[in-house]
């Protein structure tokens, strides 16, 4: 069931606001406010360490010793976390592994920290999301 309630705002705030809107393409500021409203309870769940679900992308070189086992090694140590990893070639130098996370905020941040910290991983992004159990 929806709710509606009125909200003030400085002008400036609002105009700035709504191109916001306009550039992202959402229909009106409502979906807008339930976006932004829902992307903060998610943030608060990976912040207090809740159960979250995420995915984690790692550019790395090919060529580096013992860098994919180093790899492996890590997510074998967190399986729990795991729920999938893809292995793409991207060419003759270059791997992507996409290992998509779930598990308290804190054993996943560990998952990503470590691969982060490898020589040879030349890019490690964390995608935080949710198991999506809160969010309305
Ligand atoms: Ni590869």
């Amino acid at each position: 069931m929806l709710k509606r309630f009125s909200i003030s705002l400085e002008e400036d705030l609002l105009a700035d606001f709504d191109q916001v809107i306009l550039d992202k393409n959402y229909k009106n500021r409502s979906e807008a406010i339930r976006d932004l409203i829902r992307n903060s309870f998610v943030e608060n769940e990976w912040a207090d360490d809740k159960d979250v679900m995420g995915v984690i992308t790692l550019v790395f070189d090919h060529h580096q010793p013992n860098l994919q086992e180093k790899i492996t090694e890590l997510q074998h140590g967190l399986f729990h976390q795991i729920v999938s990893t893809t292995h793409v070639h991207m060419d003759h130098h270059n791997c992507m592994e996409v290992i998509i996370v779930k598990g308290k905020a804190c054993d996943v941040g560990r998952l990503f920290d470590g691969l982060n910290s490898l020589r040879g991983v030349r890019n490690c992004r964390l995608a935080m999301s949710s198991t999506g159990e809160h969010l309305h």
